[in-house]
């Protein structure tokens, strides 16, 4: 496995982590996790709205917890100041741990001043219950936004869908997380499931073939040697050991440029282009009808 200081972090972070993303409860489930712990990996991404933090509290029961590097997210109906700290302690609560190494803003929300939301961030991070901040699913003008907010501690991470086919963070967004240290989380790094599909699955298992890797292992090691964090979400020891084995060869330069061309042939938006272009969506929910079970 390969490591990374995350940002500005202390500890050395896997490249691959776990998403927990729809991951059921169940022992499979469970077992994937543990096993991609006991080979290494050390990220482990999930959110108060997916339910499934619990199932992380179950997977990492026995585990050394200083080890690990966990990411939860507050959903955007609970960005005011009390909301945050509220939903923090939540998610304390539902993983069973004391401190959460990194607190995101899972989307963007207009209604509530970022001011307001990142005081209560940083006050979190000032009593020990949190160790770094990040976003979501920010464009550039809004992770930009959310740095000036920050008066204390730097934007860590800026959490965004990024794989193969999916690539609409380039360059502006990229290049500026790059040049500023700022550490990209790559969300859905295998397209929710779409590159095993078809044409792309074809070609990826192609190239994969060279080096006796799946169109997956193709996919993730693509991710990681364009310097982001892929969280692919496993929900059996099958899926999570070969998600696990992407990194241990590298793509020659001709393969790397096909892989990267693969985008022109099959472009597949993200889910936060989709919501920018649906009515009245300007790539933030209207958050004031929802809220979320888990507080
Ligand atoms: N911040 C956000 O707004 C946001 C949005 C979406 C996702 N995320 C995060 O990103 C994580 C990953 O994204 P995702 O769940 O959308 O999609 P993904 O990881 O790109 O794809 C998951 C799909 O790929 C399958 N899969 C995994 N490894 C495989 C393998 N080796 N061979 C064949 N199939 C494999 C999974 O099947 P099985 O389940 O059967 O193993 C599942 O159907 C999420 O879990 C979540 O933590 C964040």
């Amino acid at each position: 496995m390969e490591y990374k200081r995350f940002s500005g972090s202390k500890k050395e972070v896997s490249v691959i982590g776990i998403g927990t993303w729809m991951l059921e409860n169940t022992s499979e489930s469970i077992e994937a996790i543990r096993y991609a712990i006991q080979n290494k990996v050390t990220f482990i991404d999930t959110a108060e709205i997916y339910g499934t933090e619990p199932i992380v509290r179950e997977a990492i029961k026995g585990m050394d917890r200083e080890k690990l590097f966990i990411a939860t997210k507050v959903w955007p109906t609970h960005f005011s100041h009390s909301g945050v700290i509220k939903a923090c302690k939540a998610s304390l609560s539902n993983l069973g741990i004391d401190y959460i190494d990194l607190y995101q803003l899972h989307w963007p929300n207009r209604k509530v001043s970022i001011k307001e939301t990142m005081a209560a961030m940083e006050e979190l991070v000032g009593e020990g219950l949190v160790r770094h901040i990040g976003v979501s699913n920010f464009s550039l003008d809004e992770m930009k936004e959310a740095q000036d907010a920050l008066s204390k501690y730097e934007l860590a991470s800026n959490q965004v869908e990024y794989n193969v086919v999916t690539r609409e963070i380039e360059p502006d967004l990229y290049n500026y997380c790059m040049e500023n240290s700022i550490a990209i989380i790559a969300y859905s790094p295998l397209a929710h499931g779409y590159i095993f599909k078809g044409k792309l699955f074809e070609e990826l298992s192609k190239i994969g073939s060279k080096y006796g890797k799946t169109a997956g292992q193709i996919a993730l090691n693509w991710v990681a040697s364009r310097n982001a964090f892929p969280i692919p979400k496993a929900s059996s020891i099958k899926h999570a050991k070969e998600d696990i084995e992407a990194l241990d060869f590298k793509l020659d330069e001709e393969d790397m440029d096909a892989v990267s061309a693969l985008y022109a042939k099959y472009p597949k938006k993200s889910l936060a282009a989709e919501r920018r272009e649906s009515k009245g969506f300007n790539n933030s929910y209207d958050f004031s009808s929802e809220s979320a079970e888990q507080v």
